[in-house]
């Protein structure tokens, strides 16, 4: 019988996993299935784990090392619930290294044989550390940013580690620097606050700052590698502020979300902030990376950590580094360390050192073909029911209609990858607009696309990578003919697909192509703004219901729903 570990990410971006003998078989945030966005206890997604699989085993990671205590069995909460399906369950605690397990999930799923993991992140499990040998200099502080030589079955070695507390003096030796300082994200953090954002929504800042320019009225950011204490307040745990009382340049006279919905509104010095915040964070994980390098000589990189997300970054890094393999680790927000703990733990107990390349995202619940037929079935007083093929979807698409596309396993992290998406026609100019008032989202946030890996290279520039599975990268366009996914600075976040990786997504694709000459399609996650992604056949109904969007695609059952 195999040995199942139930992985956990208790906090933002709450999760849980099961690794089956090591193989990854199941991730899902707890948001999709709670519908609360960034839901943290991730109940619901262990109870749909616990019924459908055995569990020996449960890691909690997070970033804390204690949970709540239940009375009576005196066992944590999280224990206690398994512990009723499961008497025998073993619980591993991982909250203590939160660093570790960001860079344990990037570096098993990258497939290198040895690698330095570059972790640049909010705030960590918060931590004591010894300043030297003898223990006798003591300092604490949450994990920010960390770099480490990674090595199977288990070995994680800190090379430096940068810790952030508001009370604690700044102290740096070889492997700490830890203290009041900004760090890169709480820098972006503060950033993304002034901007009139709440401090997870990072990608809003990363879509405004392709509209900014250099502006001399704005200073230096960064001054000896740490956010400027002239323009930054930190406030660890939580983010930092952006001084505006002390500094002329950042003060306004209305509220920053005035912007939000209206192109008119926005200032120069919210553009042009944005965009230096993203020019001199990515310098700084590059000066990580260069430095983690010359340590080590390794030539093999992952980064993760929230930053991880930031694909204008991650392209820039692709290009600063043309001779070592980087991998962006696609769910390298909180919710990817669950797998990243579970997977320590399973190599831990078993010195397995067999390399598990991650080649696929779809690692949601499984749904029957006869519960998606009876949910359609039950709806069917609303929709006209049409066959539903690739042709029939491509023909809408190239009359700019918009088509959601709904089929088997949802996709871990963020991005939509084509079951659970929805789709456009990239080749129209007012694409964007319209989209963004469908989704309800900010005038000035990008769309991203797919485009058919034999294809790739005529459309876009990916800087020597060979294909983009996971869209994390957003790469100069080639072409101006699809306006509606090229950002303003001429770049697409976009995925590479083939047909082995989602027949029914590619072969909508190359239909369009036959169509329209053009091998690629607009692609944005399958949800309205500020929801989370839709789970099950019931959400995408409810997402059409709330919508102005007619069509749903099931290639699964080839049907498409259109709203009467
Ligand atoms: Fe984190």
């Amino acid at each position: 019988m195999s040995y199942n570990i139930l992985g956990i990410n208790p906090g933002h971006n709450g999760s849980a996993c099961l690794v089956s003998d090591g193989e990854l078989k199941y991730y899902l945030e707890e948001e999709r299935l709670s519908r609360l966005k960034y839901d943290g206890n991730p109940f619901k997604s262990m109870i749909d784990i616990m019924s459908k699989y055995h569990v020996d085993e449960l890691v909690i990671v997070g970033t804390y090392p204690d949970h709540p205590i239940l009375p009576w069995t005196m066992e944590d909460v999280y224990t206690g619930l398994v512990r009723k399906h499961y008497p025998n369950v073993k619980t591993t605690l991982l909250g203590q290294e939160h660093h570790l397990t960001h860079a344990s999930c990037a570096f098993y799923n990258s497939g290198f044989k040895k690698a330095i993991a570059v972790i640049v992140d909010g705030a960590g499990t918060y931590k004591d550390i010894s300043m030297n040998e003898e223990g006798s200099v003591k300092a604490k502080g949450c994990e920010t940013e960390s770099v480490w030589a990674c090595e199977y079955p288990s070995k994680f070695t800190v090379l430096h580690k940068v810790f952030g507390d508001n009370t604690q003096n700044r102290m740096v030796n070889d492997k700490f620097d830890v203290g009041n300082s900004v760090t890169i994200v709480k820098a972006y953090e503060a950033v993304t606050n002034y901007l009139g954002f709440s401090f997870l929504e990072a990608g809003k800042t990363m879509g405004l700052s392709s509209y900014g320019k250099d502006n001399t009225n704005i200073p230096q950011l960064f001054k000896d590698n740490r956010g400027s204490k002239d323009i930054f307040i930190p406030d660890y745990p939580r983010g930092a502020y952006i001084d505006d009382q002390s500094n002329p340049a950042f003060k306004r006279n209305r509220d920053p979300k005035n912007f939000h919905h209206n192109s008119n509104e926005v200032l120069d010095i919210e553009k042009d902030l944005a965009y230096k915040i993203q020019q001199e964070t990515q310098e700084k994980v590059g000066d990580l990376i260069e430095q983690a390098i010359s340590i080590t000589g390794l030539k093999k990189v992952v980064l993760s950590g929230g930053y991880g997300l930031n694909c204008v970054a991650n392209y820039y890094l692709q290009k600063r580094f043309p001779n070592i393999e980087l991998y962006c680790e696609p769910i390298s927000h909180d919710g990817g360390t669950a797998v990243g703990g579970a997977k320590l733990s399973w190599h831990e107990r078993t010195n397995d050192k067999i390399i598990r390349k991650q080649t696929s995202l779809y690692y949601g619940p499984k749904y029957t073909e006869n519960h998606v037929k009876s949910v359609v079935k039950s709806v069917e007083n609303k929709y006209n029911t049409y066959v539903g093929n690739p042709k029939n979807v491509a023909e809408l698409l190239s009359e700019n209609k918009i088509v959601a596309i709904y089929q088997g396993s949802s996709e871990a992290g963020p991005r939509a990858l084509g079951n659970r998406s929805i789709l456009y026609n990239p080749t129209d100019p007012n694409g964007k607009d319209f989209v963004n008032k469908v989704k309800g989202r900010e005038w000035f946030r990008p769309f991203a696309g797919t485009v058919l890996e034999e294809n790739a290279n005529e459309w876009f520039d990916f800087a020597g990578m060979k294909s983009s599975p996971f869209m994390m990268y957003a790469v100069d366009v080639k072409q101006d003919k699809i306006p509606a996914i090229t950002h303003i600075d001429g770049t697409c976040r976009i995925q590479t697909i083939n047909e082995k990786q989602n027949k029914n997504y590619y072969d909508v694709i190359n239909e369009f192509k036959n169509i329209t000459g053009v091998p690629i399609v607009f692609n944005t996650s399958f949800n309205l703004a500020g929801q989370p992604l839709v789970e099950t056949v019931e959400d995408a109904i409810q997402t059409l219901e709330d919508s102005k969007m007619n069509y749903l695609y099931l290639p699964e059952i080839n049907i498409i729903l259109e709203k009467k």
